[in-house]
């Protein structure tokens, strides 16, 4: 297992060009399975959940190859219809292939995922969507097991905003008989990103970047070109490293128009933020003001970015509260980041940040994607040198991150443990 090295205080500077959205990318790799045809998705980045999405598809018959950022996707013979425990644990979004799969073929045996760090995270949402369609749905040692005739539009209600839930249900209704109109779904910009694709290729959708959101069935969807949009929450991260080692960090490629309850934090915390519509400059303060922070759902302040603030806020002038809303037990990163010798007290779903002046470099484990990018912010400004464990969590959602963290100037290398 591979372990970052971190050196530190440092002071980030220069640019980084933003990668394409891991969380864009994995709803567009399952679209392709409507298709039948040979789909292209263009700026994605080559990540652990990358390679991950494509083995689900080659295991469901589906070749694929990543080139320079270009993934080709050929899903004209689908030979399976299974998403296998051993893939789907190491990666919750594999269950985007139970939508298409069932609207396309009428049956799928897709992994139940379990849980994940932070606690179970269920599927309740994406069944309830599936059977609403007519889908009949048995759980059989772990497995969904899904058939349907042909699913026919329905009005789904989702008790909760749910990005996955959105997108399965959105898949499934594409070669649904009929209208489907989705009720309280999600509105980050990885939906309408979807949407726009499926849009290209057919499909009659509106509503999407709303909480209602309408989709007309086909009999059949053509396949699509899509590129990929940059991904707000690794743009997020590198902003946030900005702030906490007072830098000045220009960010290429990236979209401030998705990020403003983010970009609004960073100012609170006193950095100066210029954005043009795909460049966003950031310049850390001398000290970084304290702020409260409630996450939620999108355009709230996102769940993605709460660990990473929470780093940042460790060396604030002063205390903050940071309240989870979407996953109540999401901090993994907190006795983590006591390590480095962070004031931090838990109380439920309530964290209280209490500022201190340094933070000590420290022998770390990952936990999460997020988590332990949080962990590599406190390390860089950190005193002395840190080692950040696990970093194959980092790997599934950070492309390329220490030659990013290099080039503005981290002291990072990987070891080989
Ligand atoms: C997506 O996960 C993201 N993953 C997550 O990012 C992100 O944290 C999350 O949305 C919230 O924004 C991808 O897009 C691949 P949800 P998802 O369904 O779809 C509850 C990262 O680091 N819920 O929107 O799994 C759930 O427990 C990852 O990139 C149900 O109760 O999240 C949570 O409390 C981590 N039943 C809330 O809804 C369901 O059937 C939101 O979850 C589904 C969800």
């Amino acid at each position: 297992m591979d372990s970052f090295i971190i050196r530190g205080p440092s002071r980030l500077e220069g640019s980084v060009r933003i990668s394409g959205a891991k969380n864009a990318m994995l709803p567009l790799m399952a679209a392709t399975i409507l298709t039948g045809g040979q789909c292209i998705l263009d700026n994605v980045p080559d990540l652990r959940d990358t390679r991950t999405m494509m083995k689900v598809l080659e295991t469901l018959g589906i070749p694929s190859s990543l080139e320079d950022g270009v993934l080709s996707i050929d899903a004209a013979s689908v030979t399976s219809f299974e998403a296998p425990y051993d893939l789907v644990r190491t990666m919750r979004a594999s269950i985007y292939v139970l939508g298409p799969l069932l609207a396309r073929f009428g049956k799928a045996r897709v992994s139940m995922p379990g849980g994940c760090a932070w606690g179970p995270r269920p599927i309740d949402q994406h069944l309830k969507g599936m059977m609403t369609l007519g889908a009949k749905i048995r759980i059989d040692h772990g497995y969904i097991d899904a058939q349907a005739d042909r699913l026919k539009g329905a009005e789904v209600i989702l008790t909760m905003p749910s990005v996955g839930a959105t997108v399965n249900i959105m898949l499934a209704a594409s070669l649904a008989d009929g209208e489907t109109v989705l009720e309280n779904a999600a509105r980050e910009p990885e939906i309408s990103a979807l949407a726009g694709a499926l849009r290209s290729a057919g499909v009659e959708i509106e509503g999407d970047g709303t909480s209602t959101i309408h989709i007309q069935g086909r009999d059949s969807i053509e396949p699509f070109r899509h590129a990929v949009i940059p991904d707000r929450i690794e743009a997020g991260t590198y902003a946030a490293a900005a702030l906490i080692t007072g830098g000045d960090v220009t960010l290429e490629n990236c979209r401030p128009d998705q990020m403003h309850s983010v970009i609004d934090k960073l100012e609170a915390c006193g950095a100066e933020v210029t954005v043009t519509d795909d460049t966003m400059r950031v310049v850390g303060p001398k000290k970084i003001a304290p702020v409260d922070i409630d996450t939620g759902y999108y355009p709230s302040f996102p769940t993605d970015m709460q660990a990473q603030m929470m780093a940042v806020l460790c060396i604030a002038d002063g205390a903050s509260t940071i309240v989870e809303h979407v996953y109540p037990d999401r901090f993994t990163h907190v006795p983590e980041l006591r390590r480095f010798g962070a004031k931090i007290t838990l109380d439920g779903h309530v964290a209280v940040v209490s500022g201190v002046k340094k933070l000590e470099g420290a022998p770390v484990m990952a936990t999460d994607i997020r988590a332990s990018s949080a962990l590599l912010l406190a390390a860089m400004v950190a005193e002395g040198e840190t080692k950040v464990l696990r970093i194959y969590h980092i790997e599934r959602g950070y492309e390329d991150i220490e030659n990013k963290l290099r080039a503005l100037g981290a002291d990072i290398t990987r070891v080989t443990d």
